[in-house]
């Protein structure tokens, strides 16, 4: 059972059917559709979002985070930019209260260089109407279990309900691959905050510290001892932030890329796949299994590991196992040690799933554009997804110097990582490093990979707010008042 990460602290009770719900529980699909839209008429777009709340006029409902007892067949959320709570009524003063990233917007080109949105992957090259921020104000999403012509009935049911509200800019829709792969080949989704006092799941809890309520949803107690909050009071308990993306993948440069480096690293390409993201492709974590992927562990597994244990041979300090610098312990390094606060004040839900056809070199469609699309959710884009796309992933000094149960000959963890995050760095030939560490004093027998581009381009980004329910019906009733 895991434990609260703040010692004292009491569970919040939450009013699950007051928080949008793909803040707490993920809805395990097949299918989404992100409707990217400008409100033209704040009224009739406050008309539309109370019938949304209530179900009504045939419109399927917002869903919240209270587990119904049986799964629906859609499931549908509604956040809102800057611009979008400004075109509804919200005041510049209340907006001046709100997360300082969110107010500048994605395509801000200060928030865009800070997360590595640069060159081919800068805001000015974005799709469906994403290059201009400003007319981004609200983004409506669906998600249905496992039927595409429920996703296209309720898509017909919400464009007509649109008209005279919003102008629909452009869809961005998803499809999952088997076995909650993604387009690189690596079953993902399986590392996820416990946070406290959210539903129950189905799913067995890992052993992992709990993250406070305060992380993910504002109102409630954080683990820098604060709160976030908002003003007015109406926006801002059971409301969250995140952020949207749609990141492209370049199934065919990765392994290109594996190919040709396995040689150099001395390992499989399938084990630099490994220590590229710190799992193996079917899921297992180099932690638990070190040298061969194997049959997948249970679930209840998969998660159970640490990076730091103080005793050989299961103390991985030295990342000998799992790279410093693979995807998953830049994104969160556990209990390693490393400079300013640690990784429980980093932590974000991911809401994300494929778009574009399975990669197959042998298809016609191999040449066609796929990735990654959804959200990252958190109550701060600035501490949470903003700071790991600008610090962990694409930084390699905040490791602290720390030495393994073999001391300071075998090795540094600060001489073990270099470089960018092969995912989601800006990497350039010119400049590009990955460092596989070896036993050794100051990274002596180091294997470091030099000379690769990127393989994730930026597509299209949003900070959206996702306000809690009452949010919602405050929202829709204040272009009236
Ligand atoms: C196309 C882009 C991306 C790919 C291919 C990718 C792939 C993966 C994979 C395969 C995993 C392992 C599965 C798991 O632990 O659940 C993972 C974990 C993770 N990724 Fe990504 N990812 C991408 C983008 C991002 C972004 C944009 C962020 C945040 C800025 C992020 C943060 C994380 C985090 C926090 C974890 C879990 C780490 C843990 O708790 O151990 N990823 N990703």
């Amino acid at each position: 059972m895991a434990a609260p990460a703040a010692a004292g602290l009491p569970t919040p009770t939450i009013d699950h059917s007051d928080v949008q719900g793909t803040i707490l529980r993920g809805y395990r699909v097949d299918f989404a559709r992100h409707f990217i839209l400008t409100i033209d008429n704040a009224a009739a777009t406050g008309q539309l979002i109370q019938a949304l709340v209530s179900g009504s006029n045939g419109l399927p409902k917002v869903t919240t985070a209270q587990r119904p007892p049986t799964k629906p067949a859609c499931f549908l959320n509604l956040s809102f930019t800057c611009p979008g709570l400004a075109a509804m009524g919200v005041s510049a003063t209340d907006l001046l209260s709100f997360d300082g990233s969110f107010q500048l917007g994605a395509t801000n080109l200060k928030v865009a260089n800070n997360v590595g949105d640069v060159g081919s992957s800068a805001p000015a090259n974005w799709v469906g109407g994403l290059n201009n921020g400003g007319q981004v104000h609200m983004l409506l999403s669906v998600w249905v279990t496992d039927s595409l012509d429920v996703l296209e009935s309720v898509s017909a049911q919400l464009r007509a309900a649109f008209t005279g509200a919003v102008t629909e800019l452009s869809t961005q829709d998803a499809t999952a691959l088997p076995d909650n792969m993604v387009h690189f080949g690596y079953r993902d989704s399986i590392a996820q905050p416990n946070i406290i006092g959210a539903p129950a799941t189905k799913q067995p809890s890992d052993d992992q510290p709990a993250v406070l309520t305060g992380e993910f949803l504002l109102g409630y107690a954080n683990e820098s001892g604060g709160t976030y909050s908002v003003t007015p009071a109406q926006l801002s308990t059971n409301s969250s932030y995140a952020a949207f993306r749609i990141l492209e993948q370049d199934v065919a440069g990765f392994e290109a890329l594996l190919e040709s480096y396995s040689t150099k690293a001395g390992m499989s390409s399938e084990m630099l796949a490994a220590k590229i993201c710190g799992r193996w492709r079917n899921g297992n974590p180099l932690e638990l299994a070190p040298t061969t992927q194997g049959p997948v562990l249970p679930t209840s597994e998969l998660n159970n590991f640490n990076y730091v244990t103080g005793q050989a041979p299961t103390d991985d300090t030295l990342g000998l196992k799992c790279p410093v610098g693979s995807h998953i312990r830049r994104n969160n390094p556990r209990d390693e040690a490393v400079v300013g606060t640690d990784s429980t004040h980093h932590r974000i839900v991911r809401r994300a799933m494929p778009y574009g056809p399975p990669y197959d070199p042998r298809l016609p469609d191999a040449g066609a554009t796929r990735g990654l699309v959804g959200y990252f959710i958190n109550a701060s884009v600035q501490n949470q997804f903003e700071f790991l796309s600008s610090q962990w992933n694409l930084v390699s000094s905040f490791v602290k110097s720390a030495t393994g149960p073999g001391g300071s000959n075998d090795g540094n963890a600060v001489f073990n990582i270099s470089g960018q995050d092969v995912f989601l760095g800006v990497n350039d030939p010119a400049s590009s490093s990955f460092t596989l560490p070896g036993l050794g004093k100051n990274g002596t027998a180091n294997t470091t990979l030099t000379g690769f581009g990127r393989t994730v381009t930026t597509r299209g980004g949003v900070y959206v707010f996702f306000p809690s329910i009452s949010g919602l019906t405050y929202l829709a009733g204040l272009p009236q008042a």
